[in-house]
């Protein structure tokens, strides 16, 4: 499955760690599939130096638009401004996550294809088993 992954300066450590994550096809169903993998397409910021985060979250939110990634995660300081940037684009479902109860039912309830995530208000772990729910929950129609 591809994943886009992008963020700004203040998510850009937490997106390190997600991607290492999904790089290691690490996942909730590890017991089941151990094969699980991601194919990590990754949009940047590439070192924690400013950016303005809608150049990022435009990239990332197009790349989900016209299907070459199935699913993207966003990182800001808080989620809003990718959030904000990405539901913009036509078809993109953003959704704003703060809890794995968020992650799980922004799949289920709302098929969102776009998770975005506050490097500054969540810890990393979290971060990590949201995203893992994310991509393994199915839209429940
Ligand atoms: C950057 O300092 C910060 O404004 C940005 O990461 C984000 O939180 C905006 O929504």
């Amino acid at each position: 499955m591809r994943v886009a992954l992008g963020a700004d300066h203040a998510g850009y450590r937490l997106k390190e760690k997600i991607a290492e994550h999904l790089r290691k096809g690490r996942s909730r169903f590890d017991d089941i599939s151990p094969s699980n993998e991601y194919d990590v397409v990754d949009f940047g910021t590439s070192s924690k130096d400013s950016v303005d985060y809608p150049d990022i979250g435009i990239r990332v939110a197009q790349a989900v638009q016209v299907g070459d990634c199935k699913y993207g995660i966003l990182i800001c300081g808080t989620g809003i401004g990718m959030s904000i940037t990405a539901n913009k684009i036509h078809g993109i479902r953003a959704a704003l996550c703060f809890t794995t109860d968020m992650a799980q039912l922004c799949r289920e309830h709302n098929d969102a294809n776009i998770l975005a995530l506050g490097a500054r208000v969540i810890e990393p772990e979290t971060a990590i088993k949201m995203v893992d729910i994310f991509l393994t929950t199915a839209f429940a129609g």
